[in-house]
């Protein structure tokens, strides 16, 4: 039994989970606190995970019906993500382990997103390729066994999450962006708008979004500010296309072992699996659904919840990794 704690952006959590079991799985968003400055601030978010990590702790202790001494072990996410928020669980996760007397493990962010699929219902197992798409990354990780991943192609720039969350905002749509494109979108037409796919012609698996963000500026500065409001739907419908597009090209080329031009060294994969908070949108998800069945490949879509950030995921990758008890990043050592 594992008590993770996730503070990298701005949600606080802690979970609780048995084996591939969740007991308990705490969130505390903090986005009502950053929604008036249209973003993240990292020292706003520093500051509420303070306040917030004590109580988000005993809650996910309460919900799953233990004692901090009943759990075997500890994990926190290590990285990547906002270093001061980043702190704040960390040093808590250590002060926890330090006072029960028990092991702790550093876990990846990203690893954590991978593993959400190792979870009860249905644990998928490896090899797999999975998108991982949030705020901060953009990723293709091809997983062969529970302990790791292999980056198979990533952002060259902004992250997809990163690029709605920069075009909600452009269009006056609020934050978190992913959801209100989504939403927006839904009354609008995807084909409204033409904007440009980068990087398609190119056989890697990167992506970049950033051309896509700089096209919709010009398409809005092009119409005025009245009418780029009111084709604000179909702005957000053609936009997310964009995205939900350039995903696709490439995870179809990962999942396929590369393109008739050049084959990618590892080869194809039998089963797709997706991670991050871009992967709780709907026409992601259901485009990935239609590839798959298309190209005969086993797909598992991962609970909305444990797509967005979450302790559960966290405590799953920890399961197949060592304590972390070597000097390194943010100081493990204090503990010797
Ligand atoms: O994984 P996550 O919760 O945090 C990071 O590690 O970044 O992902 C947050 C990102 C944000 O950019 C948010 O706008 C996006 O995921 N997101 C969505 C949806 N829900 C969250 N994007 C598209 N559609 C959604 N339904
Ligand atoms: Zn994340």
């Amino acid at each position: 039994m594992i008590l993770a704690l996730e503070t990298s952006c701005d949600d606080t959590c802690a979970a609780v989970v048995d084996g591939a079991t969740i007991r308990s799985n705490v969130i505390s968003s903090q986005a009502a606190a950053h929604e008036r400055f249209g973003g993240i601030v990292p020292e706003v978010a520093s500051r509420h995970h303070l306040e917030l990590v004590n109580p988000i702790v005993d809650a996910a202790l309460a919900e799953a019906e233990v004692a901090l001494g009943d759990v075997d072990s500890l994990a926190v996410t290590r990285g990547p993500g906002l270093i001061g928020a980043l702190l704040v669980g960390v040093n808590t996760a250590k002060a926890l382990a330090t006072a029960a007397d028990k092991p702790l493990t550093g876990v990846d962010h990203l690893h954590g997103h991978v593993a959400a699929n190792f979870l009860e219902p249905d644990p998928l197992e490896p090899p797999f390729v999975c998108l991982i798409a949030s705020g901060g990354h953009t990723l293709l990780a091809g997983v062969r066994s529970h302990d790791g991943y292999e980056v198979l192609g990533q952002t060259l720039d902004d992250a997809a999450g990163e690029a709605l969350d920069k075009a909600a905002r452009l269009l006056g749509l609020g934050y978190p962006g992913g959801p209100a494109i989504e939403r927006a979108a839904a009354g609008g037409d995807p084909r409204a708008f033409e904007f440009p796919l980068a990087m398609t012609n190119d056989p890697r698996l990167d992506f970049s979004f950033s051309g896509l963000k700089t096209a919709l500026l010009y398409a809005v500065r092009e119409l005025g500010e009245a009418r780029a409001s009111e084709r604000r739907a179909d702005l957000a419908a053609s936009f997310q296309a964009a995205v939900v597009d350039q995903l696709l090209v490439k995870l179809r080329r990962a999942a396929r072992g590369g393109s008739r031009r050049r084959r990618l060294p590892g080869g194809g994969w039998r089963a797709v699996a997706l991670g991050g908070g871009v992967a709780a949108n709907t026409l992601l998800r259901e485009r990935v659904a239609a590839l798959c069945e298309a190209e005969g490949l086993e797909l598992k879509l991962v609970d909305r919840a444990l797509c967005t950030d979450n302790a559960a995921m966290i405590a799953s990758a920890a399961r197949f990794l060592e304590p972390t008890t070597y000097p390194g990043y943010l100081g493990w050592d204090a503990r010797a």
